[in-house]
């Protein structure tokens, strides 16, 4: 039997437990927040009002803080990209029967307001060139990605139990910093998205888990190639206009990591925490291969700590388009 097909076996035996994935891990529609619930009401008298008290404290905040607010915001608004990416994945068909469609789907409808939400209030903000911020999602959604997973489902449940961890900490992190500056909203705001990270993040890593007790060997060596392969960021194409693609990442990233929103050591503590959730340490009836590819993964958490102190993170002052008045 091909890899693929083998793969396509193994999601057809998770299939039945979909309904259990989707009742444990998302919310009903007519119970979960919406980006409402965190705005102005404009059918209210006092719109106006609150958009200039969010106005008056957006000025509190600086530019790197609303750079990195911008980039996550992009990344959410690229949402078409990861959507069309995991309907490819081996044993996920748009046949209505298929399952895990029915989760793609769902996920997806709960991803979607969180872009939403932020959008809206960079909008009222007040604070970035709206123009160059849908310029850059423009672009990136054009631009696509490539996270090295091709259609294996082993591969891209890593990716995305990774990711959603990822996203979980710099949301947080972000409410961290706007509660700190007085900005009640934004930090109820994204604090809230934070929580939806990390119930996505529960969900693939509970998938993972189920694959894990059915090809334990194979996932294993995905887990490893994941790894080795580095977690590419979902927004590794992000460049602003009249610029090449990518060109933009590396600057985005740097501030990220000065705000403290999400650094070198946060993508260690990930990885660390997948190896725990998995319980990696304690697979039993692996092949000498995929034993070899859980010594890699036990030691890497330690091993990149060890080179992430080392990296020192640049002071430059960049001149995001994002951020200069239109
Ligand atoms: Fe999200
Ligand atoms: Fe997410």
């Amino acid at each position: 039997m091909s890899i693929h097909n083998i793969r396509k076996e193994v999601m057809k035996t998770l299939e039945s437990k979909i309904h259990g994935f989707v009742d444990d891990f998302l919310i009903p529609i007519e119970k979960i927040w919406q980006p409402s619930d965190f705005l102005p009401n404009s059918q209210n008298e006092n719109f106006i009002e609150e958009v200039k008290e969010i106005q008056e404290i957006s000025k509190e905040l600086n530019d790197d803080f609303w750079t990195v607010l911008i980039g996550d915001t992009i990344t959410e608004e690229a949402l078409p990209t990861y959507e069309s990416w995991l309907m490819e994945l081996d044993g996920v068909e748009q046949d209505p029967e298929n399952g895990w469609s029915k989760w793609v789907r769902a996920w997806t409808a709960e991803e979607n307001r969180h872009g939403d939400v932020l959008n809206k209030y960079l909008y009222l903000s007040g604070r970035v060139n709206m123009r160059e911020v849908e310029i850059s999602t423009q672009h990136l959604i054009a631009d696509g990605f490539d996270i090295g997973t091709s259609t294996d489902p082993y591969k891209n449940f890593v990716y995305t139990s990774f990711q959603e961890l990822a996203t979980y900490i710099s949301h947080n992190n972000v409410a961290k910093i706007a509660r700190k500056k007085g900005h009640k909203l934004l930090a109820r705001m994204s604090k809230i998205i934070a929580g939806d990270e990390m119930r996505h993040h529960k969900a693939y890593t509970a998938f993972v888990k189920e694959i894990f007790k059915i090809d334990p060997s194979e996932m294993m060596l995905a887990f490893e190639k994941m790894m080795k392969h580095k977690i590419v960021m979902p927004a590794m194409h992000l460049r602003e206009s009249f610029n090449t693609k990518g060109s933009l990442f590396n600057d985005f990233s740097t501030v990220a990591q000065r705000v403290g929103v999400y650094t070198g050591f946060d993508y260690v503590d990930i990885l660390r925490k997948l190896n725990e959730a998995w319980e990696i340490d304690k697979i039993t009836g692996l092949t000498a291969e995929a034993e070899k590819a859980r010594d890699y993964l036990m030691k890497l958490p330690d091993r990149m700590y060890r080179i992430t102190e080392r990296i020192v993170i640049p002071e430059t002052q960049f001149n995001f388009k994002w951020m200069i008045p239109a």
